[in-house]
């Protein structure tokens, strides 16, 4: 494939994670963006609740990282929680100080909110615009910096790896890329590259993740090789909106956090007794008591009973939520509204250390993209914004290594052949047959002969897909189906190696758990992928 752009630092997404590193790494040299979409869309900019952060003098880091350990189940790594707890409140006043607008207390302090699995108030928002306001600060101060390039509609396929002459390994070179509205291809050599891809909920049929979140960046590392860690944990929000016509709509755990209940649909608390928290326990016992809830009653929701915070209140600290529901004819505040959980997050990842660096000499990784051991087994409500701001700044804080030399040649073109008129119908089919799967046999709760038989299934499309990538042109639909493919078959491998119940990896016929928790470490090569145990990191 053609180079058709040379930088220092390429950094691939344009969520909080790879603004954030842009901005910084800009003081090495020039920066590229490349972006799969317009430059907003992100999991970032649905972001709703906030960023968690010790911001209140009554509050402790000490308790974030005990609230973090809890829910992580026994699997974070307690560097990486203690590393993120202590540097994010810092962050956080950056992002004030570079134009970002939170919400205030009538005495001018900020507001904090409140959200499940926290022992306290600690969860700074935007009402419930908190990532929008993230993006559009992020999105200013790039859009100032001289050093900064971003282009839109840049969705790339793959990273260009191969030996660095210099040290005798294996290096990143850049990743090469796909211009969906030209048909146009291309290669970017840089001297460092940032995954910042963010996450996959794409992969499962009802997700609160926007279209783009389709796991490429994973996808990307697991065909060079790298390690993908704890990719069996995917976080299901236990309050998406249930209604026909509304497409990934999610209801904050914030506004449990201001006082809503979770009720069935005779009205009962059915979350009381079962944790001490109750609609406000984390959010894999939530989600699953949902689940339980659901099936054991044969109804397709449960209900948020947001009575007790009156319509004034909702209206003024959700104003977003309560534009949403009106216009489903859902008096916002007055109404019980119709839930049910979603996929929401992917705690598992692309391995990255405290420094995101990954296994691969000149690629680093942040935020959703990767496993850093913060969340272990379970993601904290509101963490994983301020994961991603403490990654990007570590990360960033790395030089990218001197000029490596001469390159070997960038990956190989995907195919040429103009797609055969029956390709279409199969990738519609193909697409939505891998979200079904994930979600009927990779969900909530897991069986074993069930994760059999998804492995068997997605092998088949995985194979299917790489195959036709080399052989047609290339679309949207086939790039990602390439990547839901690998990536559902890399999260069901995990899963099956899991043989226990752990956070939200729930199997109904589990073994006894690990007195010694383990991290799953998946692995490809020669096409083939190896699972294996590995213990926490020291
Ligand atoms: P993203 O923000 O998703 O950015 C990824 C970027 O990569 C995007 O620009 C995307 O277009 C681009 N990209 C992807 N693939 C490619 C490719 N192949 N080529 C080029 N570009 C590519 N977390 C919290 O902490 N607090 C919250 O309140 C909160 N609320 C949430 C609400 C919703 C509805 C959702 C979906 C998530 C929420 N989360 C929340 C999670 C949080 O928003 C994300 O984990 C976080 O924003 C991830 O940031 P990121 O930069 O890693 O990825
Ligand atoms: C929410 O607002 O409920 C989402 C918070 C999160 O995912 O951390």
């Amino acid at each position: 494939m053609k180079v058709v752009h040379e930088t220092t630092t390429l950094v691939l997404g344009s969520g909080i994670a790879g603004l954030t590193f842009a901005l910084k790494a800009s003081r090495h040299g020039d920066v590229l963006i490349l972006t799969k979409k317009e430059r907003t869309e992100s999991n970032t900019n649905f972001a709703q609740g906030g960023v968690a952060s010790v911001m209140d003098p009554t509050d402790r880091f000490e308790l974030h990282v005990e609230d973090t350990l809890r829910a992580g189940a026994g699997l974070c790594r307690r560097r990486a929680v203690e590393s993120v707890v202590r540097e994010g409140p810092d962050l956080v006043r950056e992002l004030m100080e570079l134009g970002a607008q939170f919400s205030r207390e009538s005495g001018g302090g900020l507001a904090l909110g409140r959200e499940g699995g926290h022992s306290r108030r600690r969860i700074v928002h935007a009402k419930d615009l908190t990532g929008r306001e993230i993006e559009r600060t992020l999105l200013a101060a790039v859009e100032e910096n001289p050093r900064i390039r971003l282009l839109e509609n840049h969705l790339a396929l793959d990273l260009w790896v191969g030996p660095d002459r210099g040290t005798g390994r294996s290096r990143c070179w850049g990743a090469t890329y796909f211009i969906p509205p030209t048909g146009e291809t291309g290669a970017v050599r840089a001297r460092q590259t940032l995954l910042a891809t963010g996450g996959g909920g794409k992969v499962y049929l009802y997700t609160t993740n926007p279209d783009i979140a389709t796991a490429d960046g994973v996808a990307m590392a697991a065909r060079i090789g790298a390690p993908i860690v704890n990719l069996e944990f995917v976080q299901f929000h236990p309050t998406c909106l249930y209604h026909p016509d509304a497409k990934s709509f999610l209801i904050s755990e914030a506004v449990r956090g201001e006082g809503a209940v979770l009720r069935n649909l005779d009205g009962e608390d059915f979350m009381r007794g079962k944790h001490e928290l109750a609609s406000l326990a984390p959010r894999d016992i939530v989600a699953r008591e949902i689940d339980r809830q659901m099936i054991g009653r044969g109804e397709k929701h449960v209900l948020l009973d947001v009575s007790s915070i009156g319509e004034k209140k909702f209206r003024e600290r959700f104003p977003t939520i309560s534009k949403r529901l009106r216009e489903f004819g859902i008096r916002p505040g007055r109404d019980p509204i119709p839930v049910v959980p979603a996929a929401h997050y992917l705690c598992g990842g692309v391995g990255v250390d405290l420094d995101g660096r990954t296994e691969v000499d000149g690629l680093s990784a942040a935020g959703e993209v990767t496993c850093s051991g913060v969340h272990g087994a379970n993601r904290l409500a509101s963490n994983s914004l301020l994961e991603a701001l403490v990654h990007a700044e570590r990360a960033a804080a790395v030089p990218p290594a001197d000029d490596p030399g001469d390159a070997p040649p960038p990956p190989p073109a995907p195919g040429t052949e103009p797609p055969a008129p029956d390709v279409g119908v199969i990738l519609d089919h193909e697409w939505d047959g891998v979200r079904r799967l994930l979600w009927d046999y990779v969900g909530l709760v897991r069986t074993s002969e069930r994760l059999d038989h998804a492995i068997t299934r997605l092998a088949l499309t995985r194979d299917w897909s790489e195959d036709l990538f080399h052989r047609y042109r290339p679309s949207r639909d086939l790039v990602e189906l390439r990547n839901i493919a690998l990536v559902g078959l890399l999260l069901a491998r995990s899963a099956r190696h899991r043989r226990e119940s752990r956070g939200l990896h729930y199997l109904t016929d589990a073994s006894p758990p690990d007195p010694s928790p383990r991290e799953t470490w998946a692995r490809l090569a020669d096409g083939e992928i190896r699972v294996e145990s590995r213990d926490l990191p020291a």
